[in-house]
C-alpha cells in the first residue's frame, strides 16, 4: 500500500536539493564560526553570508544603518519563544500583552508564562470565519500594551489574517508586533517590510527543508533580550556554537521556494480545490472551515459533522492517507481543536473536523484517491 502523506502542515519532505546542500556542507566538517583561525574565519564568512540572503529573502532592510536582524534557531517554537520572552523581557516594565486565541501553543504557552510573571495578558476574540476580532483588539490596545502577538496564517485552518489592519491599530497604539509565519512562508507573499511588523517567526521544515532550523526576523530597533544566556555568538542574542549547515539549509530552501513561490501556490491551488470540490461532490453536508476566507492554498480543514474525528484519522491511517485532528504538533492528539473552538464552531462541526495539508509534491492522482477512499470508509463511521 502506497502511503499518501497530506500532513504537510505538520511537517513536509526534505527537498533533494536541500539535502545535498545540507550534506556538502556537513562534510565540510570543523567548522566553528567562532574559530579565529582561518577555518573559523571562513565558516563566519558563510554564515554572514546566509543571514544576509535569508533577510533579503524575507524582504527585510539589508542595507545603511537601519539594518533588520535575523538570528538563526532551532525552528518555529524557539522563534516565538524568543519573540515574546525576548521582547517582553526587554520592558523594564511589565505591561499589557495580547495575542489571539487560535496562536500555536509555542505562543499560547509561552504568553500563559508571562501571564504568571505578571504581564497583563489579553486574548482576541476570533470569527467564526477564523479571522481575529479586529474591533476586539481594538477594545484590548491601551497605552500599556507592549506586545502583540498574532500569526500570520493559521496552521489548522489556513486562515490568513488581516495583518495590514493589525499593524496598523497596534502603531496607533505603540504597540509592537510579532507574527508567527511558519505555516505562511513559501504559500504567500511575505515580506517583512511591506508586512510592518516588528518580529516575524518562520521555521525551514514547514517549506521542504530540514527539521532542526529556523529564525526570527527583527526589525532594527525592536527591543529584545536573550532567553540563553552563556555565549557571544548571534550578537548574545542566541549564544550557543552556530550549526552552520543548517542556515546554509535553510536559505537553500527559501531561496528554492520563494523564486517558484507563484508557481507553486497555483499548484497548490489547484489541488486544494479538487480536493474540496471532491469532499462537497460527495459529502454536500461537509462543512470547509474558514471557506469564507482568504487560506492558504495547502491547507484544507474539513468537518464530516455526526463523524468523530480521531475514528476517521484512524480509518484513513488504515487505508494509507496520513493527515491530522487538531494541530500539526499534536496530530496524535485526540483533543478537540482549541482553534476551531476559538472560531466559536458548532460542537457536531468542530467534533467532526480533520485536516489535510498538502504540498507541492501531491498530485491530483493521490487527491482522487483520498475522495475514493472518503468515499469508502465515512458511510461506516456515520452516526
Ligand atoms: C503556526 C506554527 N507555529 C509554530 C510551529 C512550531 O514550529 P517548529 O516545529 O519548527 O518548532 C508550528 C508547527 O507546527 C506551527 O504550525
Amino acid at each position: 500500500m502506497e502511503t499518501i502523506y497530506f500532513d504537510n502542515n505538520a511537517t513536509t519532505l526534505m527537498d533533494d536539493r536541500v539535502f545535498k546542500i545540507l550534506v556538502s556542507s556537513l562534510q565540510l566538517g570543523l567548522k566553528n564560526p567562532a574559530s579565529q583561525h582561518q577555518l573559523g574565519r571562513q565558516s563566519r564568512k558563510q554564515l554572514e553570508i546566509t543571514r544576509k540572503l535569508v533577510e533579503g529573502l524575507l524582504g527585510g532592510q539589508r542595507q545603511g544603518s537601519a539594518e533588520d536582524r535575523v538570528v538563526f534557531t532551532s525552528g518555529g517554537t524557539e522563534s516565538n519563544n524568543l519573540a515574546l520572552q525576548g521582547i517582553c523581557g526587554a520592558f523594564p516594565q511589565r505591561g499589557r500583552l495580547i495575542i489571539s486565541g487560535i496562536e500555536h501553543p509555542s505562543v499560547t504557552v509561552v504568553a500563559e508564562m508571562l501571564k504568571k510573571d505578571g504581564w497583563d495578558l489579553q486574548i482576541v476574540d476570533t470569527l467564526p470565519n477564523g479571522q481575529i476580532n479586529l474591533g476586539h483588539l481594538g477594545s484590548l490596545l491601551n497605552d500599556k500594551t507592549r506586545l502583540v502577538s498574532v500569526m500570520l496564517a493559521n496552521n489548522e485552518t489556513g486562515v490568513i489574517q488581516p495583518i495590514a489592519d493589525i499593524v496598523a491599530q497596534c502603531k496607533n497604539h505603540g504597540a509592537l508586533i510579532h507574527s508567527d509565519a511558519v505555516q505562511a512562508v513559501g504559500k504567500m507573499a511575505v515580506d517583512f517590510q511591506q508586512l510592518g511588523v516588528d518580529a516575524l517567526s518562520l521555521s525551514a521544515h514547514k517549506i521542504h527543508g530540514p527539521v532542526g532550523v529556523g529564525a526570527l526576523l527583527i526589525k532594527n530597533g525592536c527591543p529584545i533580550t536573550p532567553v540563553l544566556y552563556g555565549g557571544f555568538q548571534q550578537n548574545g542574542l542566541r549564544p550557543g556554537t552556530e550549526a552552520c549547515p543548517l542556515p546554509v539549509a535553510l536559505s537553500k530552501t527559501l531561496e528554492l521556494y520563494l523564486d517558484h513561490q507563484d508557481a507553486n501556490i497555483a499548484r497548490l491551488l489547484e489541488l486544494q480545490l479538487r480536493l474540496e470540490n471532491g469532499v462537497l461532490g460527495l459529502f454536500p453536508t461537509a462543512v470547509i472551515i474558514g471557506h469564507e476566507s482568504q487560506r492558504l492554498p495547502q491547507t484544507v480543514c474539513v468537518s464530516f459533522p455526526g463523524v468523530d474525528r480521531q475514528a476517521l484519522m484512524m480509518a484513513l491511517d488504515v487505508a494509507g492517507v496520513c493527515c491530522s485532528t487538531g494541530s500539526a504538533c499534536a496530530s496524535g492528539s485526540s483533543e478537540a481543536s482549541p482553534v476551531l473552538i476559538a472560531m466559536g464552531l458548532p460542537e457536531d462541526v468542530v467534533e467532526g473536523a480533520i485536516r489535510f495539508s498538502l504540498s507541492i509534491f501531491n498530485t491530483p492522482v493521490e487527491v482522487d484517491a483520498v475522495i475514493d477512499i472518503l468515499s469508502e470508509v465515512l458511510p461506516l463511521l456515520a452516526e
